[in-house]
């Protein structure tokens, strides 16, 4: 005899007519849900009730007579799958079965419809394209709604496919798979979509506004599937986000290679980027985005620090009480001011969008925020009187700031700017005289006359920066294209008497500061990141780092004292400064000798069981990474800063020296076509074998670089190579014998 009868309810109402005898269990029946009533004692229970407790009356009998076990059988084969767990989901790759649509989260930052590029064709083919990660059966579904993606945002990210458990580097022990190495790669790629970390994190954009980790989240589910499966014996293949598959190697061999937007040549213009990317056949990884390698803010701050830093030792100035002037609160440019802060100067920093503004205030990397020009230099001149270290914003266009300094005749001892003049028309540059608001407004409705404008503006800003430089004021441009899009301008800024590589009035920072201080001597940007995820782990490794450089600095060359100064300095402070955004990580420029020693040190810790594993990176920003002659090449003088051999070979040569992933992109920083750069990730795991891979491929990721930039004939590069060749007896590099100028002329 059946005790028990399904009735689903309809609306509170009704429920207390169909159930008049029955004790209500809940107080509110919800609509629509299935309820189970027991015909022997009057009583409701919900079908979740039924399922936990196992049993209907209170002694629970084990056979029940009513036949409520057959039930519970019936309601258990009926209710959902459990969920997966987060490593099974990994394991499943492109589910079989299409997900529910995913509905488009307005609270997130998305990244702006992207150019309509497409002929209907093209169209048909980008569909086409997207529709190979799916099997036969779920085409059907997926075809108007890829179709609508492209339409809506000029690109088919497939958001429905978009995992739904959260995004962030997990302890690499929480990762499946049968590598340690490729579990460490599947939590960097975690990290770069984390929503604290990445910028559009939906469209797979970890920063810049292109740089993806993949194009679409199929690709994302097959490579972490890939990387959750394969074994040391094998490689996955990355070409531009698309996992082409596994291939049989070896355990020595780099688990992962990637390549991110490598075009033919001729093809490498910024429209071919937008019409390939939209095919889905290729993307821009930006630099550590596509290759997974980003870290949050604490990059740009770290870097910034040391140009600043060396800014003012260029021009022989203590930062305390000295002035910094430039622009720019966004994504990058917001590093100025904390950088200014932890350089120890005072900065002035403007910027138009008060948004933004309001931002960096409330996150306490700047001090004060100023919109009034007269407040502004009365608040300048008290700190340079006191020496304050100190930030401010000033709410407005940089030019009034540079125009009303030179009126007052405020003394600006350094002097920079960080608008996004790589991208003039369209918000990158706001022109002075008007409200951001009208600027806004003409870009869209008047683009012509927002151009002039902006033309205009940029004439007053060289003339401005003219007439403090003439003062004493040291200008640099900070690889935002200011020089040249100043120039398209026709302002003021060329040399008078240029030679090659300095065809502007002022150098960039690379130029005269990043590239003969650091990069020359082989200073770069070496990170790594704790894999346990442990913030322990993360302090551990900053005192291991600390004392091996305090022990290098005591007989390191006077030649490289003070940036091993610096970056003791760094370190010591780099708990204090709270920069850890997403994954437990840390960067400090070294050289060759000092990633090494910090690396060595940080495997012996590994294997005595004080920390856990931890993978070792680099911005590719970098001695030997990048060749992008208006950027990390730009102080090499001997015509070669056009060649990309050094990005190559340093990829190349780091595949087989050990690294753990290799990357190289086309693009990055500077834009499509400009750049070449390159990358690599390395998984100290405590072993012998590390120790192995760690000395050869850290030796030759910097030497090259300087090698390089010795056969350019840079000075410290000479002098880098000649004593990494005193080290090494295996290092024999071709130095360049230098002419007298006299018999040249
Ligand atoms: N040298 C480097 O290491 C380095 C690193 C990263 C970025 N960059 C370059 O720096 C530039 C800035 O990068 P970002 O990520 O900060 O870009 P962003 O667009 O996020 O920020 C630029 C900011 O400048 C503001 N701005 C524009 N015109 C202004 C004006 N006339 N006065 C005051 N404020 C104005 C904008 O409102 C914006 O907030 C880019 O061109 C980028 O390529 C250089």
């Amino acid at each position: 005899m059946q005790y028990l009868n399904k009735v689903r309810t309809q609306s509170p109402v009704k429920k207390q007519k169909i159930f008049p005898k029955f004790v209500i269990m809940k107080k509110v029946l919800v609509e629509g849900e299935d309820y189970y009533l027991s015909d022997k004692d009057f009583r409701i229970f919900t079908e979740k009730y039924l399922l936990n407790r196992g049993h209907c009356c209170m002694s629970g009998c084990k056979h029940c007579p009513y036949g409520f076990n057959k039930l519970i059988d019936q309601i258990k084969k009926k209710t959902k799958p459990r969920t997966m767990t987060f490593q099974e989901e990994i394991l499943q790759g492109i589910p079989t079965e299409v997900p529910p649509a995913a509905l488009y989260d307005a609270t997130i930052n998305h990244a702006p419809k992207r150019k309509e590029i497409l002929s209907a064709e093209e169209k048909i083919l980008a569909l086409r394209n997207a529709l190979r990660y799916f099997e036969p059966q779920q085409h059907e579904t997926l075809i108007p709604e890829f179709k609508e993606e492209l339409e809506k945002y000029g690109r088919i990210y497939m958001y429905r496919f978009r995992p739904k458990y959260r995004m962030y580097a997990r302890d690499i022990n929480e990762y499946p798979g049968k590598s340690l190495q490729a579990k460490a790669i599947q939590m960097m790629i975690q990290n770069n979509l984390d929503y604290a970390v990445a910028q559009h994190p939906h469209e797979l954009i970890t920063y810049g506004g292109n740089g993806a980790v993949f194009s679409n989240w199929a690709q994302y589910l097959l490579t972490m599937k890939y990387l959750g499966e394969m074994t040391d014996e094998q490689t996955l293949v990355m070409y531009s986000g698309h996992p082409m598959g596994l291939f049989p190697s070896h355990k020595n061999a780099p688990r992962v290679v990637v390549t991110n937007g490598m075009m033919i040549p001729n093809y490498s213009k910024p429209d071919d980027w937008e019409k390939f990317n939209a095919l889905g056949v290729t993307q821009y990884g930006q630099m550590t985005a596509g290759s997974y390698m980003y870290i949050g803010p604490q990059g740009i701050v770290h870097g910034t620090t040391i140009t600043v830093l060396n800014g003012f030792r260029k021009i022989g100035k203590e930062p305390k009480g000295n002035l910094f002037v430039t622009s720019g609160l966004g994504g990058m440019s917001g590093a100025q001011p904390k950088a200014g802060t932890i350089a120890g100067c005072i900065t002035v920093c403007a910027e138009v969008n008060p948004k933004i503004t309001k931002i960096r205030h409330n996150q306490g990397w700047i001090h004060e925020v100023i919109e009034d020009l007269d407040l502004l230099v009365n608040r300048v001149r008290k700190a340079q009187a006191k020496k304050e270290v100190v930030s401010i914003a000033y709410l407005g266009n940089i030019v009034d700031v540079w125009e009303k300094f030179d009126q007052e005749n405020v003394h600006i001892d350094l002097g920079s700017d960080q608008t996004s003049l790589h991208n003039p028309w369209a918000g990158g540059y706001y022109p002075a005289g008007q409200s951001f608001e009208e600027s806004n407004r003409m870009m869209a409705e008047e683009p012509e006359l927002f151009k002039e404008k902006v033309q205009e503006t940029l004439r007053r800003h060289a003339d401005a920066i003219n007439k403090h430089t003439a003062k004493g004021t040291y200008f640099f441009d900070y690889g935002n294209a200011f020089l040249l899009e100043a120039s398209r301008a026709g302002a003021d800024v060329m040399n008078p008497n240029p030679t090659l590589g300095r065809e502007f009035k002022y150098p960039s920072y690379v130029q005269d500061i990043m590239g003969p201080m650091c990069f020359d001597y082989g200073f770069g940007p070496f990170r790594w990141v704790c894999a346990s995820n442990n913030p322990e782990d993360l302090q551990k490794t900053d005192d291991i780092a600390c004392e091996v450089l305090e022990e290098m600095i005591k007989t390191s060359p006077e030649e490289i004292q003070q940036q091993m100064k610096d970056n003791i300095q760094w370190i010591r402070g780099a708990q204090e400064n709270k920069l850890v955004v997403g994954s437990q990580a840390r960067i400090l420029y070294a050289d060759a000798e000092g990633r090494m020693k910090i690396a060595k040190a940080f495997n012996d810790a590994i294997n005595e069981g004080k920390i856990g594993p931890v993978v070792l990176g680099r911005d590719h920003h970098d001695v030997s990474g990048t060749d992008s002659p208006y950027r990390e090449t730009s102080n090499i003088y001997d015509g070669s800063r056009f060649t990309a051999d050094m990005a190559i070979h340093n990829v190349i040569g780091d595949s087989f020296r050990g690294a753990t992933w290799v990357s190289i992109h086309n693009g990055g920083g500077v834009g499509w076509g400009e750049v070449i750069n390159g990358g690599f990730g390395m998984l100290l795991d405590g072993t012998n074998e590390a120790e192995q891979r760690l000395k050869s491929m850290l030796f030759w990721d910097v030497n090259n670089g300087i090698s390089r930039r010795s056969w350019a004939r840079n000075e410290g590069a000479m002098f880098a190579i000649k004593r990494a060749m005193e080290t090494e007896p295996l290092l024999k590099v071709t130095l360049p014998n230098i002419v007298d100028d006299n018999l040249l002329n």
